[in-house]
């Protein structure tokens, strides 16, 4: 019988999972009220920042839901009643941030820049100093949009001495980029399962600071189901507000044990930039330009402009024809660029049959 290849994920998540990953959402039915999850939520809490780097410092939280759940728990979490937030925008996800913000009646000061060019420390902390009603900074480390990385550890360290909290969405970048977390001194971390850390879809987290703590206990409850102090008190207790994604769970809690078995998260950043050195080795001999500048560029995602006489449609049914599925690009940049992933379980073999399947598809007539 002919078994039909599965196909290799290029998109920014959902990434493509092991076996052994897959595997744990099989392990069966548990209630969420019994001592066993309680066992697993602590498993996976204690395995989040131990494995991250940032068991001395942070605390996780984590939730059912989508990166945007844990983006918009760690953005109602940091502002106080009255105050407002920073946020800086040079790209989709630092828009959604604002977004969420407003949504929930939090004014937003903006520090834009476009969307090529990283965030500027010293215009961050300027315009934070002309506004002393900022109760938190928020940035994007890894803008998915363009594969643009933002200084957060620079910002963080220029915000350490002001009485303002840092909020970064490292959703994209965890365990993908060489920054540690644990020098970026964010105190709400945004963070999902189903990049860097090669879990499944459907469970987020924000990993918290003691500032972070003490912070969220003074905001109002803004949300029912994304108050970042139920999710806190109840897990400490080893309990969940609401029905949890059990059997994501698992798969979650066995991703954080191959990480750490495959040599914890220094080692996956460094896998990771073996991999972008491979695809844009390849992308230079096929004459491909990538949007951002080094050293701007993150290793897990590459934004590349569509070459002349193509389109994203035609590039990507020609290389999901051959087995790859590419990601398009977003907003204004959707009818110039394309964008490659490299995060999941991924060998450097398939990148290679990639590299050979986007000079065949650009061939192709
Ligand atoms: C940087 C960043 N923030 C937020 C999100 C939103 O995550 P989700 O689509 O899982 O809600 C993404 C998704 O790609 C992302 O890359």
């Amino acid at each position: 019988m002919d078994v039909e290849e599965p196909l290799v994920l290029l998109n920014p998540g959902p990434a493509c999972t092991s076996e052994r990953v897959r595997a744990a959402l099989g392990r069966g039915d548990m209630c969420h009220r019994e001592p066993e999850f309680s066992e697993l939520l602590a498993s996976i809490r204690d395995g989040l920042v131990r494995s991250l780097g940032v068991a001395s410092t942070h605390e996780a939280v984590v939730l059912t839901g989508s990166g945007t759940a844990s983006l918009e728990m760690a953005t109602i979490s940091s502002v106080r009643a009255g105050r407002k937030m920073l946020v800086v925008v040079n790209g989709v996800y630092g828009e959604r941030i604002a977004r969420i913000a407003r949504t929930h009646g939090i004014e937003v000061v903006e520090v834009r820049s476009p969307n090529t060019v990283p965030a500027d420390p010293a215009e961050v902390v300027a315009v934070l100093d002309r506004h002393a009603d900022v109760d938190a900074v928020a940035c994007v480390e890894h803008e998915t949009s363009t594969g643009l990385l933002n200084p957060v550890a620079e910002i963080g360290r220029a915000l350490a001495s002001r009485p303002v909290v840092f909020c970064v969405d490292a959703i994209s970048s965890m365990a993908c980029e060489e920054q540690e977390l644990a020098g970026i001194g964010g105190d709400f971390i945004a963070g999902t399962a189903n990049k860097g850390l090669h879990g499944l879809p459907g469970i987020s987290f924000v990993l918290v600071s003691a500032e972070g703590i003490e912070r969220l206990r003074q905001v109002p409850e803004r949300s029912l189901y994304l108050n970042a102090a139920t999710y806190l008190d109840g897990q400490r207790k080893g309990d969940v507000p609401f029905t949890p994604a059990v059997q994501v769970c698992y798969a979650l809690d066995e991703a954080i044990k191959e990480l750490e078995e495959e040599g914890g998260h220094k080692k996956r950043a460094e896998d990771y930039r073996e991999r972008a050195e491979l695809v844009r080795k390849g992308y230079d001999a096929l004459g491909l330009e990538i949007l951002v500048e080094e050293p701007y560029r993150a290793n897990c995602v590459t934004a590349l402009k569509l070459p002349n006489g193509i389109d994203y449609t035609t590039l990507h049914d020609r290389l999901r024809a051959r087995g790859f599925v590419i990601y398009a690009g977003q907003g204004n940049l959707s009818s110039e660029i394309f964008r490659v992933a490299t995060m999941g379980h991924l060998s450097l073999a398939q990148l290679s049959r990639f590299v050979d399947a986007l000079g065949d598809a650009l061939r192709e007539r």
